[in-house]
């Protein structure tokens, strides 16, 4: 497969503060003169920041890394993981169409694709939110057929439940990842038939999935209230034009679309609650500043205490990103959390667009304990 970088470019990148700090971390891991070995992991963060590596990224990464352009193209070619093109902003999803899977229905996994998403691998879907493609063996061959979503696997897919996974993703759900028929892992479909007494006492989900599932972060968004939105064609909301489908013409892409971006989720931080609605509307910007939400917006705080904010992650579902998001939407404490009525969880929960998952995980109650310098069972695990 020819594999060449995408006709139409943004015209910058740099990596969010974030993203900086880690990469000079990762490259900390390489001894003096041999930096350029952390090529791999820099390409990786530059397409999860954008859901795809762009030339600018790719540029970024070799003059990061005191490495030659072709090199880094080279690199970016060659591994089929890096994503040339632009990707759905909700997900990109790879179906495995290697032997097991094929024998098991992925034929029929794929023509739900072409079905729901776009008649061809690597198109954008109308509204932008998905883009799909097949690829060979994932190395899950026993939960035949498979798929690859952001980081995860859906496992033991049928044309149903895959149709159902994309309708619940399009509906803002984060589907949990792992068997989809009720095998917990890799078992015979019959069920054990060993090693039965391991079956008492282990946790919901398998390792990875639960891991999925405490983290809450199974699917990516690059709808631009994380990071900035470098892909010309998909506008503000994370919506495509379905006019521009195929081929994408992208609108000319500003130079400082980071700094517009970083400006505007400052501002976002920035501005308490009332003022929220009056705060320019950017790609960049968390939905609170949404026309419409449902539920009643709690009270915020523009900035954390003198203290300090709290670690939302010790609240059992909530990940990096999504504690950047509370933080940009002004939830920075335990406290915070803990006071949120059924009517203020509805608000909170349509702007994270994670329907369901305060309520799921029992984010009030955790946040209760918390607040009040208690443990829960989550956070002593989270800690170490
Ligand atoms: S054949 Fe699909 S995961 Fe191996």
């Amino acid at each position: 497969m020819l594999r060449r970088l995408h006709a139409e470019q943004p015209e910058s990148f740099e990596f969010t503060p974030a993203n900086l700090e880690w990469a000079d971390g990762q490259i900390t891991k390489y001894p003096q003169g041999r930096e350029q070995s952390a090529v791999i992991p820099l390409l990786w963060r530059a397409q999860e920041q954008e859901g795809w590596l762009t030339k600018p990224a790719i540029e970024y990464v070799g003059d990061k890394l005191g490495m030659p352009y072709i090199r880094v193209l080279e690199v970016a070619t060659f591994y089929f993981m890096f994503q040339l093109q632009p990707v759905g902003s909700v997900a990109h999803i790879q179906v495995c169409g290697t032997l097991s899977c094929m024998i098991c229905g992925a034929e029929d996994l794929i023509a739900v694709c072409k079905d729901k998403i776009a008649p061809n691998a690597h198109e954008l879907s109308a509204d932008g939110k998905f883009s799909w493609e097949e690829v060979e063996c994932l190395g899950a061959c026993s939960n035949a057929p498979m798929a690859q979503i952001g980081k995860d696997y859906f496992e033991d897919l049928t044309a149903e439940n895959f149709g159902k996974l994309i309708d619940d993703m399009a509906a803002g759900q984060v589907p949990l990842p792992g068997p989809q028929n009720g095998r917990y892992a890799a078992e015979p479909l019959s069920g054990l038939t060993s090693l039965t007494d391991h079956e008492a006492g282990r946790p919901a989900y398998n390792a990875s999935a639960q891991l999925a599932h405490d983290l809450g972060d199974t699917i990516k968004r690059i709808d631009g209230s994380e990071v900035p939105i470098l892909t010309p064609w998909v506008v503000k909301g994370g919506k495509a034009s379905a006019a521009k489908k195929t081929p994408p013409k992208p609108a000319p892409v500003q130079k400082s679309a980071v700094q517009q971006a970083a400006a505007a989720k400052k501002a976002a931080k920035a501005v308490d609650a009332p003022k929220a609605a009056a705060a320019p509307k950017s790609a960049a910007a968390p939905k609170a500043d949404a026309a419409v939400s449902e539920g009643k917006k709690p009270r915020t705080m523009s900035a954390p205490r003198k203290a300090g904010a709290d670690d939302l992650k010790m609240l059992k579902g909530v990940g990096p990103k999504l504690e950047q998001t509370l933080n940009a939407l002004g939830f920075y404490h335990f406290d915070q959390v803990a006071k949120w009525t059924a009517d203020e969880i509805a608000w909170v929960d349509d702007n994270l667009k994670f329907k369901g998952r305060i309520e799921r995980d029992g984010w009030v109650e955790q946040a209760k304990i918390l607040a009040q310098g208690g443990q829960t069972e989550f956070s002593k695990r989270a800690k170490y």
